[in-house]
């Protein structure tokens, strides 16, 4: 195993992490009749180091493959899925609102988050378009 294949291991973990703590946070939030949410403190944190590890390692892919995001157009739209995808997770979870639109931002956030899986499987802008 290479030092890359190690780095790209790791991200793509992280990336499995990040949707499976998403999900569980999401059961808790949006069931019909939730119990007062009071995260243990390990759902609170491990969330944030999970998400950064993501971005470190994605970073550290790109910068180790020399992919400018600025030219490599898969790249560019995969980061502007992933800031929409971090936005719309904060929304479904943080701000108060009927349940019906936390639920519809919640399936968008996930629906952007497959999309950024299949633009990096494919390495095509078009992801789930294609
Ligand atoms: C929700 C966030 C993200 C998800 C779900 C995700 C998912 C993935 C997956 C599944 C792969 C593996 C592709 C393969 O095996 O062929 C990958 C590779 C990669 N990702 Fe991410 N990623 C995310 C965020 C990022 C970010 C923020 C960056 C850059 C700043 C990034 C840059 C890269 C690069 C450069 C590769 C390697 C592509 C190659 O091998 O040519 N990713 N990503």
């Amino acid at each position: 195993m290479t030092p890359l294949d190690i780095l790209l291991a790791t991200h793509v973990l992280m990336a499995t992490l990040s949707v499976s703590l998403f999900i569980y946070r999401g059961t808790r939030y949006l069931a019909p009749h939730p119990a007062p949410i009071h995260d243990p403190r390990w759902l609170r944190v491990t969330p944030h180091l999970v998400d950064t590890l993501l971005l470190l390692t994605g970073v550290a892919l790109a910068w180790t493959l020399a992919l400018d995001p600025f030219a490599v157009k898969w790249l560019g739209v995969k980061l502007l899925l992933v800031v929409a995808y971090i936005a719309v997770g904060i929304l479904a979870f943080r701000i108060p609102r009927p349940r019906w639109l936390r639920m519809g931002l919640f399936i968008l956030a996930l629906l952007i988050f497959a999309d950024i899986v299949a633009i990096a499987l494919t390495r095509s802008p078009a992801g789930l378009g294609a």
